[in-house]
């Protein structure tokens, strides 16, 4: 089973978005480290999928304030959102399933998508943050 390690290829140039992924990878890797008992198992699953939805929540909110483009926010949000309904569906499944599918996913996203936002930042200036 693999673990998540973030590199800078996953950053994002943002440094609060790319915190709250390296806390997100640390929270999934939790998971796998605590797998074997169920306490802890539904305890660790909580927590990542509590901060996932802070996390998309907070970076909707952030490509929002900037004035990031109507049709990619709305597509963006959308991944988001089917996102955690697969993850909420998965869950009858075994955990492994959901943990592939879960890293499978947030790597391609953080690497195709959130990549977008930063790139958008810097052809606005840095100043759009403010
Ligand atoms: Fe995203
Ligand atoms: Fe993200």
């Amino acid at each position: 089973m693999e673990t998540l390690v973030w590199s800078e290829k996953f950053s994002v140039h943002i440094e609060e978005i790319d915190n709250q992924h390296k806390k997100l990878f640390d929270l999934y890797n939790r998971v796998h480290l605590f797998a074997e008992d169920e306490h802890d198992k539904k305890r660790t699953l909580k927590s990542l999928m509590d901060y996932a939805s802070f996390h998309f929540a907070d970076e909707e909110k952030m490509m929002f304030s900037v004035g990031y483009p109507e049709p990619e926010f709305q597509r963006h949000k959308k991944q988001h959102k089917l996102f955690v309904e697969r993850i909420v569906q998965l869950q009858s499944e075994p955990l492994w399933t959901m943990l592939d599918y879960f890293r499978e996913w947030l790597l391609l996203h953080v690497l195709a998508e959130d990549t977008k936002i930063g790139r958008f930042l810097e052809g606005r200036g840095a100043s759009a943050l403010n």
